[in-house]
């Protein structure tokens, strides 16, 4: 399904034909860690071309093709938990709603493929605080996310790993957020 409204951009799930973006995702990525100070996992260009093969990352373009904004899911824990990972939007874009369309279509996705696991993501962002929240994730502590070593060892690139490993695992810089599908049975 393809979400596209009067600003041109098109929030769609992106395929292999996708993969000539990657690099320049990787590098809006780790520039924008650069600018905010802020600790990121690092990724490889093939961990997120596989993503995209795979289905499980949404893009964002313009008119032109050019790159506007990412994000991608993955299943944890023998698929009892999935996070949203990644998320950016290109500097240009900014500010216009973008990054809460890329969430909501990652939801939908995540929703759609395990609609039993547990969503969530770790965040030091005040927008994706904002915009988790209103798709009914909540704060929780880090001994309610997933315990898949795999998952973790995603963190280890980020400048405040020593922290994560110093408490055991159970804090760190990032907030926890956490949409567990057996609480919103009743939504509509
Ligand atoms: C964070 C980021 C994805 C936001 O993208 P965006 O498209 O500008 O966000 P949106 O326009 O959809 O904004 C969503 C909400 O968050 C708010 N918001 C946006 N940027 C914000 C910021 N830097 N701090 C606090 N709130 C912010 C917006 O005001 C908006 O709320 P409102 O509609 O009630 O006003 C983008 O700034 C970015 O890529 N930053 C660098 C990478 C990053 O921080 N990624 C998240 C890692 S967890």
């Amino acid at each position: 399904m393809e979400q596209e409204i009067n600003d041109g951009i098109k929030v769609i799930i992106a395929d292999a034909s996708h993969e000539k973006y990657v690099d320049e995702i990787l590098e809006t990525i780790s520039a924008a860690a650069k600018v905010r100070g802020t600790g990121i996992a690092k990724r490889t260009h093939e961990y997120l071309a596989q993503k995209m093969r795979e289905g499980k990352a949404v893009i964002a373009l313009n008119e032109d093709g050019e790159f506007a904004g990412f994000c991608y899911i993955e299943s944890w824990g023998n698929k009892q938990y999935v996070a949203n990972s990644g998320l950016i939007v290109s500097d240009r874009f900014r500010r216009h709603g973008l990054a809460r369309r890329i969430k909501k279509r990652a939801f939908e996705l995540s929703r759609q493929k395990w609609p039993d696991a547990k969503l969530f993501g770790l965040t030091s962002g005040g927008a994706v605080m904002k915009i988790n929240t209103e798709l009914g994730y909540v704060p929780v502590p880090f001994s309610e996310l997933t315990d898949d070593e795999a998952f973790w060892k995603g963190c280890q690139g980020c400048v405040n790993h020593d922290v994560l490993m110093r408490t055991d695992r159970r804090y760190c810089i990032c907030t926890a957020m956490l949409y567990d599908p057996a609480k919103h049975k009743d939504d509509k």
